[in-house]
């Protein structure tokens, strides 16, 4: 009786053991593939490919305003999350971006009306950046072309 159960355990125990080499390893792989792909796998190629450089100029130039978190500062800087102004117009925020803003906006119902002198000197930077933001901070909100900005002016520097 008591071999018998010892049997049985040791069955069960290998049974385990084979579930989790063989049926366990495959979600494990499907999960590095994910990783490996990254959350902007479903954008195009040329728009992740600029990603690391919009990361990289957000971490650097918009944080002090807008946060971490892209969440701003109620009443004092805008929120770039879930900001039903920026995503209204796409093009617009690579404008204001690139050239500055000075104007009364209403974002996600509070007014903002304190000036964001220009941020960044080309195009690519501001496409860049903004296509950043447009994926991340719990945005998921497509994403802004170099030709859709084409006829965009950069605005000469106020000294
Ligand atoms: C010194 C503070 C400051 C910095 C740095 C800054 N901004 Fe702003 N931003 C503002 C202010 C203030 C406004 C509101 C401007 C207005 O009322 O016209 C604004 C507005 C905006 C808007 C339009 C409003 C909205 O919610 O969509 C966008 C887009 C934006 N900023 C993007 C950026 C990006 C991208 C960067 C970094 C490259 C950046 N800003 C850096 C202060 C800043």
């Amino acid at each position: 009786m008591k071999k018998t159960a010892l049997f049985l355990i040791s069955l069960f125990a290998i049974t385990l053991f084979m579930a989790s080499c063989g049926g366990g390893s495959q979600p494990a792989a499907e999960q590095t593939e994910v990783k490996a792909t990254g959350p902007y796998a479903d954008l195009p190629a040329d728009i992740q490919a600029m990603m690391p450089r919009g990361e990289e100029i957000y971490k650097t130039k918009c944080t002090v305003c807008h946060q971490a978190t892209g969440l701003g500062i109620e009443n004092v800087f805008p929120p770039l999350a879930k900001a039903d102004y920026l995503l209204a117009d796409k093009v617009r925020a690579v404008a204001q971006t690139l050239n500055g803003s000075k104007l009364d906006m209403v974002v996600n119902g509070k007014t903002y009306s304190q000036e964001m002198l220009p941020q960044v000197d080309t195009k690519e930077d501001a496409v860049a950046v903004i296509n950043y933001v447009l994926n991340n901070f719990g945005n998921k909100d497509g994403f802004v072309t170099m030709a859709e900005v084409a006829d965009l002016e950069v605005k000469p520097r106020k000294k």
